[in-house]
């Protein structure tokens, strides 16, 4: 595990996604609305744009794009027109209130299917 403080949980919308990067790798920090923390690839796997930019709807994260749903537990689009999932990573909160922060492991993918 290498998890890498990405940003703070009070910066990411809730419900709604920040962009941030971890170790390289364009992230989604994703919020649900519903207590749930995610953290999906930033790229769809449609075409090279930013996910965090979408709508987030329950567990999931519109393409604004082209409108395909990815499953915020296990990065599988719902339908077209992409096809491939995206990336899950481990993600966690480190600390309380204002001052919780964000981590997130990209060596670790941790789809739920
Ligand atoms: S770029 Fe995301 S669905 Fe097309």
């Amino acid at each position: 595990m290498s998890s890498v403080e990405v940003c703070k949980l009070v910066d990411v919308p809730n419900p709604g996604a920040l962009a941030v990067v971890a170790e390289g790798v364009p992230v989604a920090v994703v919020r649900d609305g519903d207590g749930g923390l995610h953290a999906l690839r930033d790229i769809c796997s449609h075409a090279d744009v930013a996910l965090s930019e979408g709508e987030v709807d329950g567990c999931t994260l519109e393409c604004w794009l082209h409108g395909s749903r990815f499953d915020l537990r296990t990065g599988q689009p719902s339908g077209p027109p992409a096809t491939k999932s995206v990336p899950v990573y481990a993600v966690r909160v480190d600390g309380e209130g204002d001052d919780a922060v964000v981590l997130v492991d990209v060596t670790v993918n941790a789809a739920r299917h």
